[in-house]
């Protein structure tokens, strides 16, 4: 019988060992952050924050005299703006104050972390500077085990740090200040280490920086600055975080750096071009350091064609023009590190810094694929596998002991033995009955706080809330006529406030409408894997009795309809608004087809479906036709005609083919109202047999344009011109969908004024409008449209 029990702990065991490991996977918060520098030029306010969680607000220093922390005077104006500024573009980014001790500071800071009554100094200066400004966190930069930084002492320090912070959070009530640092690549250069085990236990998390391995300044040979591997084992990332990790400190602590810079070398002989060849010094610049945005503009400007070649091997991208060899992250490089610190259990992402980024190119790049899994899932996945384990493993106990009984019986029939074995065998299934039974006590247990512990980061989880019934029926004051906001194609659309204050808008779907059901689960799936500031917020859905209930953010300004076409409201919307929400669509729409996991067309976009928030930012709403597909797809074919009328692209009228550029289309409509501020549904022109697109490009045409624009608009203090934005509207119309500029192309144009050139648009197919408009009639089986935006649904194509 003994033979049982090494069976049966060695399962139990593997069990835990599995249900250990799967719970250190569960992650937490996906960090992506950005270093912004207030030396770099760029300004706060276009920090394009919606595509992070964390920010950097960089540098404050340590005062050489008092060891207090210290702001210079030019950059306190934008240190105390700082967070509210990045909070506008998304309100629930975490900014971090960082401070500077790396190189040329490293022997103030190393003075400071000698001594008691300095770290004292600097500490309390450092935890009020940062609520003064409203920080939420404080980080170091630049701390180098070999700057002669007493490593014992700094540990000592970061103890010291964060009980004092901790303490500060007690007293203040206040969520306690986040505390982090960056350091090098490995934890022990020349055989100093960073005190790993203070680290581990002090710090919030540890950004590795990832990058600056080899300099032209100081290497006189060609290398990778940022290689993430190396076969020959030169310094990469992937060695240097393994290092880390052999050390014992946790992957759930360590951030990614990725630069958003490289490096030039001016080669010796120009003919090289590979890894290791002679340089001479530095290229370009004076230390050959070049942010992606001037690499970009220095191939353009001189590269004749050239491109950057993405290297998988090393994971870096290279270029050379001339005897310049220049190697740096592009798109390929970023995206193949975010995936790595994936794969890796990493935290997160920071990239430094932001000013370097190309129009939020890398930015972008990493944000869509740090997306996090939806985790319910996981949990349901570890719940099933280890429950079916147990169960397996309990009936196996129970076979083996009867066969066993069975063989015993058998050999001597001996009663005493029997009853013995069968005695044994009764109490061991008990035992492993009450241990599995334990077991999936311990692990219901924890999957319990592991839940609530995600309820309590509500504002990152990109999960959906389950709504009783009740709750909403409460929130609605049962569903009263009062808090009625609308009806939509699927039903009313209510107002309701949360117990806990919150303003919800909540849209029941109607019982009659079976049709509704598809695109409320459509919708369902869709919006709760999106996130963006351009983009309502679904917070969560109610599917009891019957009832199918979507709960949205509230948007108290209603939607962009109520305004644009109201003699008296519309002087609400000057120029300069309506130029932001112009921005804010473009970026949502942007988000929907580039940045995020799928591409997603919406198929929908009208100005009923823009809706604003108490600032007046647009955010798109109402997923419930949207269509998204795998990156690759470009295309696809549909048996449906969803839309508006008016706002579907010919293409898709005449063989249901639908692309990215069919939201492209509908954008064009949406431009024209905002600058005219009339109905897309009436005719114009001197003989009122003009659609809004027709009038528009017969004035365009004749160069009447200022008599189709809202007379309330004043463009002259706007860089943005109202009339550029109608030739962009044109430009979107255009019979072939390929001469429809991308959503890209129209940010790129609506955000360099003037710079890019726009080409002229031809004649738009406006004949379409109208051939739809007949055959509409024609088909004529349903109801097709009415006279303001609503929606046309379920026309069978032919
Ligand atoms: C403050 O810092 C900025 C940038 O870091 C620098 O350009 C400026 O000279 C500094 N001013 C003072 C007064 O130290
Ligand atoms: C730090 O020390 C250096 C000298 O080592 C000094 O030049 C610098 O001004 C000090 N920084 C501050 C912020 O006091
Ligand atoms: C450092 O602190 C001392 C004493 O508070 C102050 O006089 C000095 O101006 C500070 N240094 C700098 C660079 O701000
Ligand atoms: C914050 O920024 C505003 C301008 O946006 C400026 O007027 C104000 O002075 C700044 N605040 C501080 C404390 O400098
Ligand atoms: C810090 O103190 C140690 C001795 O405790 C000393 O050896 C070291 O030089 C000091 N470092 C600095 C920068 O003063
Ligand atoms: C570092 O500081 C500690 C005291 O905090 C001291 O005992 C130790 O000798 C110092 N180490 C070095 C290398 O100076
Ligand atoms: C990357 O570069 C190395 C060295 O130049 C070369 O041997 C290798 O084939 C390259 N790999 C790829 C995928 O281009």
């Amino acid at each position: 019988m003994a033979s049982n029990k090494p069976i049966f702990f060695s399962f139990f065991f593997l069990l835990l060992f599995l249900s250990l490991n799967l719970q250190s996977s569960v992650s937490q918060t996906w960090i992506k952050a950005g270093y912004w520098d207030s030396s770099a030029s760029l300004p706060v306010s276009d920090i394009n924050s919606a595509l992070f969680t964390h920010l950097f607000c960089a540098f404050a220093y340590v005062n050489s005299t008092s060891y207090q922390l210290f702001v210079n005077s030019s950059n306190e104006q934008h240190f105390s703006n700082f967070t509210s500024t990045v909070k506008l573009k998304n309100p629930s980014v975490t900014t971090i104050l960082s401070i500077w001790v790396g190189r040329t500071e490293s022997t103030n800071f190393s003075l400071m972390v000698n001594e008691t009554s300095r770290r004292k100094a600097f500490i309390e200066s450092s935890i009020k500077t940062a609520r003064l400004y409203g920080f939420h966190g404080l980080d170091l930069y630049g701390v180098e085990p070999r700057n002669g930084i007493n490593m014992s002492s700094f540990g000592t320090f970061l103890a010291e740090w964060r009980a004092e912070v901790a303490s500060e959070s007690r007293n203040s009530g206040k969520t306690q200040l986040l505390l982090t640092m960056s350091a090098n690549r490995l934890p022990i250069v020349n055989s100093v280490s960073y005190p790993i085990e203070s680290t581990k236990l002090n710090l919030d998390w540890v950004h590795i920086r990832a990058y600056d391995y080899y300099v032209p300044t100081l290497d006189r040979f060609t290398g990778f600055h940022a290689a993430l591997y190396d076969p020959l084992v030169r310094a990469n990332t992937d060695d240097g975080i393994k290092e880390w990790l052999k050390r014992e400190f946790p992957a759930d602590k360590l951030v990614l750096g990725l630069p958003y810079h490289g490096y030039g070398w001016m080669l010796v002989n120009s003919g090289d071009s590979g890894i290791d060849s002679a340089a001479s010094g530095p290229a370009v610049t004076i230390d050959g350091s070049m942010g992606y945005k001037s690499i970009k503009s220095f191939i353009l400007n001189y590269g004749y064609g050239v491109e950057a070649v993405y290297n998988s091997t090393y994971v870096v991208n290279i270029f050379k023009i001339g005897s310049n060899w220049i190697n740096f992250d592009d798109v390929e490089a970023i995206k193949a590190k975010v995936s790595y610190a994936k794969v890796k259990g990493l935290l997160g992402y920071s990239a430094f810094q932001l000013s370097n980024d190309d129009n939020w190119v890398l930015s972008q790049a990493a944000c869509g694929i740090g997306t996090s899994q939806p985790k319910k899932h996981r949990l349901l996945v570890i719940v099933s596998v280890t429950v079916a384990a147990m169960v397996f493993l309990k009936i196996a106990i129970i076979c083996y002991l009867q066969k066993k009984i069975f063989k015993s019986q058998g050999k001597n029939g001996h009663v005493r033995i029997c009853n013995d074995s069968k005695q044994l065998s009764n109490i061991l299934v008990k035992v492993s009955t009450a241990g599995l039974w334990c077991a999936l006590k311990m692990l219901v247990s924890w999957i319990r706080t592991k839940i609530s512990a995600e309820k309590r980061h509500e504002n990152d989880d990109p999960n959906l809330q389950v709504f009783s019934f009740y709750s909403i029926k409460a929130a609605t004051n049962n569903f009263s006529n009062d808090n009625k906001l609308g009806e939509g194609g699927y039903g009313p659309v209510y107002k309701g406030k949360l117990p806990n204050g919150q303003e919800i808008a909540v849209k029941r779907l109607s019982k009659s409408s079976n049709q509704g059901f598809e695109e409320f689960k459509n919708e369902v799936t869709l919006t709760a894997r999106l996130q963006h500031v351009n983009l309502v917020r679904v917070l969560g859905i109610c599917t009891e009795k019957e009832e199918k209930l979507l709960v949205y953010e509230f948007m108290p300004n209603r939607s962009l309809d109520f305004y644009l076409y109201d003699p008296f409201k519309r002087h609400l919307l000057d120029w300069r608004r309506r130029v932001s929400i112009i921005e804010g669509i473009t970026q949502g729409l942007l988000y929907l087809q580039e940045y995020s996991n799928y591409t997603i067309i919406h198929r929908d976009i009208k100005a009923s479906n823009i809706l604003l928030d108490y600032e007046m930012n647009p955010k798109i709403s109402d997923f419930g036709m949207a269509k998204f597909f795998k990156k690759d797809e470009l295309e696809a074919n549909t048996g449906r005609i969803v839309g508006t009328y008016g706002y579907v692209p010919p293409e898709y009228v005449r063989k249901g083919q639908y692309s990215t550029k069919y939201d492209v289309y509908s954008f064009r409509v949406l431009l024209l109202q905002i600058i005219s501020g009339k109905r897309n549904s009436s005719l114009y022109g001197c003989h009122e047999n003009l659609n809004l697109l027709e009038y528009a490009y017969e004035l365009w045409k004749q160069g009447r344009e200022v008599e189709f624009f809202d007379a309330s608009l004043d463009d002259s203090s706007s860089s943005c011109k109202i009339i550029r934005c109608m030739q962009l509207a044109l430009l979107c119309v255009q019979e072939n969908p390929a001469d429809r500029p991308s959503m890209v192309k129209v940010f790129t144009i609506l955000k360099n004024e003037n710079s890019v050139a726009i080409s002229i648009p031809k004649q738009p197919t406006y004949s379409i409008t109208r051939y739809e408009r007949k055959e509409s009639i024609d088909v004529g089986r349903k109801k097709v449209f009415s006279v303001n935006d609503a929606s046309i649904t379920q026309v069978e194509p032919r």
